[in-house]
C-alpha cells in the first residue's frame, strides 16, 4: 500500500475536493485513485532529402499534476514534463532540432549515445533563451535505451528535477524477435523519479541532502501513484532512474523473480534472473517480468542493503532506509500468451583488453574526482581514438557515488578483482560505485576525434555533477594536438 505523508495527506484534502455520487456503482472495491500510467509519445520524425531522420524538440515550461489535485510548474520537451522518446535504428542519421523556449539556457546531452563531440549536448553546447541547436550523427551502437537530458553547468541538478529528460531508443537488427516490444503495450518506457513538493503544489527546490534533492513521492513518468494494465503475459520494462540523487533498489512486493534482459549499452549475453536491480542516478536495465491472471503486482523501490563503507547511521541521509511503491502492474481479465524468453541475447565480446592499453584512475571524493573539481577552461587528458583504456575508479570517501563516461559503452572489468556479476557484465555507460570499492572499466572511444570539443565523465548524482566533480576529455586522431577552444591544456598529463 502507497504510504503517504502527511504533507501530502494533509494537501490531498485540501486540493481534491471528495466528489461522491449517491449512486455509485462502486460495489466491494476499494474506490480507485490510481492513474493509468501515461506513455512518453514516440516522437514524430520527418526523413530529409539525404535520409536523415529529423526530429524536433522544444523544452518549455508548463504544468502538470504530477499528483492529483495539484498543478505543479514544471519543465518539458514538447509538452509540460519529460518529452517524446525519440527512436531511430543502427546505421541512420539522425538530427535534432533543438530549441530552447526555457527562461535559462540548457543544453541536450544524449546520455549514453556514442557520437561526436560537438553533438555531446554537454556543458559547452548551452542554448540561450530563444535559441536553437542542430546536431546531426549516425547512429553507431546496438539497441539499447538512452535518454536524454540538459547538462548546463552548475544547473543540471535543478533542470532534470523540473521534468527535463526523455529516451532515446535505438534499434537494431539483431535484437530477438522474441523480446516484448510492442512499445506502450508490452514494452514500457518506466522513467522514475523522486520529488518533493511545497504546500502549495510547487516543486520544493530546498533542503539538498548530502546526495542533492531527494524527495518523499516516486513519479513514474511524470505522476505518482500510476498503475499500467498489461495484455500479455510478458512485460518488458524499460526504466531509467532519472532521479537526481535517489538509488533505486527495485522489485516486486510479492518478491517474485524477473529478468534482467539490457543495462546501459544494450543487451545482456543471457536473461538473469534477479529479485532486486539496484540503479543509481542515470542507469537504465530492461526487465521481462511476467504477470498472472487476475494478481495484481507492485513495482517498489526497497531499501538499499548494501552499506559497506557508509558511515552507520548516516545511511538515511542518503535515502537508504527508505521505500516507496512505485508502479501497480494490473493484468487485463484476459492475457494473451508471450514468447518465451530467448536463452541466448546477444554474444558479448570478452571485456578484457589482453594487449597494452592505456591505463588512468579516478578517484572520488567529496564533490571531487583526483582531488579537483570541474574547470570549463582545463582539459583533464586526451585519448586515442580506438585504442584499449582501463579506467580504475575508486569510491575513496563514505558517501554514495557513481560514474559516468560520455560518448561510450564501458564494460566492467572487474570490482574489487572480482568478475562483475552478469547483471553487470554487458555494456554500461554508469556505474554505481559503493564507497570503499575498486572498479575497473575497460574503456574505448571509436571512430569521432576532435581536437577542440571535449567529453565529460563525472558522478551522475545531479549534485555532485554540479558541484563539479566532473571532468572532460579529448579524443584526438595519433600525433594530433588538442587545440581546445579557451581551454587551458597545462593540466593534460596523462594519469
Ligand atoms: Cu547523463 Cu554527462 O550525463
Ligand atoms: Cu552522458
Ligand atoms: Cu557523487
Amino acid at each position: 500500500m502507497p504510504v503517504l505523508s502527511r504533507r501530502r495527506f494533509l494537501l490531498g484534502l485540501a486540493a481534491s475536493p471528495v466528489v461522491l455520487s449517491s449512486c455509485s456503482k462502486t460495489v466491494g472495491a476499494v474506490p480507485d485513485s490510481r492513474r493509468a500510467l501515461p506513455i512518453p509519445p514516440l516522437a514524430a520524425s520527418t526523413l530529409d532529402a539525404d535520409g536523415t531522420r529529423v526530429f524536433g524538440l522544444r523544452a518549455a515550461p508548463g504544468r502538470t499534476a504530477m499528483v492529483t489535485g495539484m498543478n505543479t510548474p514544471t519543465w518539458g520537451y514538447d509538452g509540460s514534463i519529460l518529452g517524446p522518446t525519440l527512436r531511430a535504428r543502427r546505421g541512420e542519421a539522425v538530427a535534432v532540432e533543438f530549441e530552447n523556449a526555457l527562461p535559462e539556457p540548457t543544453t541536450v546531452h544524449w546520455h549514453g549515445m556514442h557520437l561526436p563531440a560537438r553533438c555531446d549536448g554537454g556543458p559547452h553546447h548551452t542554448v540561450a533563451p530563444g535559441g536553437r541547436w542542430r546536431p546531426a550523427w549516425t547512429i553507431r551502437q546496438p539497441a539499447a535505451t538512452l535518454w536524454y537530458h540538459p547538462h548546463p553547468h552548475g544547473a543540471t541538478e535543478k533542470h532534470l528535477y523540473r521534468g527535463l529528460a526523455g529516451l532515446f531508443i535505438v534499434d537494431d537488427d539483431a535484437s530477438p524477435a522474441a523480446l516484448p516490444h510492442d512499445y506502450g503495450v508490452d514494452d514500457v518506457p518506466l522513467i522514475i523519479q523522486d520529488r518533493r513538493f511545497t504546500p502549495t503544489g510547487t516543486l520544493d527546490e530546498s533542503d539538498a541532502t548530502d546526495v542533492g534533492l531527494l524527495g518523499d513521492t516516486i513519479v513514474t513518468n511524470g505522476i505518482n501513484d500510476a498503475y499500467l494494465s498489461v495484455p500479455s503475459e510478458k512485460v518488458r520494462l524499460r526504466i531509467l532512474n532519472g532521479s537526481g540523487g535517489r538509488l533505486l533498489h527495485l522489485g516486486f512486493d510479492d518478491d517474485r523473480e524477473f529478468h534482467l534482459v539490457a543495462t546501459d549499452g544494450g543487451l545482456v549475453a543471457e536473461p538473469v534472473g534477479v529479485h532486486r536491480v539496484l540503479l543509481s542516478p542515470g542507469e537504465r536495465a530492461e526487465i521481462v517480468v511476467t504477470v498472472t491472471l487476475g494478481v495484481p503486482v507492485s513495482l517498489r523501490a526497497f531499501p538499499i542493503e548494501e552499506r559497506t563503507g557508509i558511515p552507520a547511521g548516516k545511511a538515511h541521509r542518503f535515502g537508504f532506509d527508505d521505500s516507496f511503491h512505485v508502479l501497480e502492474i494490473r493484468p487485463h481479465p484476459t492475457l494473451s500468451s508471450s514468447a518465451a524468453l530467448p536463452t541466448v541475447l546477444t554474444n558479448l565480446p570478452a571485456a578484457v583488453a589482453a594487449h597494452p592499453h592505456t591505463a588512468r584512475s579516478f578517484d572520488l571524493r567529496w564533490h571531487m574526482i583526483n582531488s579537483s573539481r570541474m574547470d570549463m577552461d582545463r582539459v583533464d587528458f586526451c585519448s586515442t581514438v580506438d585504442t584499449d583504456e582501463i579506467w580504475t575508479v575508486r569510491n575513496v570517501d563514505d558517501w554514495p557515488h557513481n560514474f559516468h563516461v560520455h560518448d561510450t559503452q564501458f564494460r566492467i572489468v572487474d570490482v574489487d578483482g572480482e568478475p562483475p556479476p552478469a547483471a553487470l557484465a554487458g555494456y554500461k555507460d554508469t556505474v554505481y560505485t559503493p564507497p570503499g570499492q575498486r572498479i575497473r572499466l575497460a574503456v574505448r572511444f571509436s571512430d569521432y576525434t576532435d581536437r577542440t570539443w571535449a567529453y565529460m565523465y563525472h558522478c551522475h548524482l545531479a549534485l555532485h555533477e554540479d558541484q563539479g566533480m566532473m571532468g572532460q576529455f579529448l579524443v584526438l586522431a595519433p600525433g594530433d594536438e588538442p587545440a581546445p577552444a579557451q581551454m587551458d591544456m597545462s593540466d593534460h598529463a596523462m594519469r
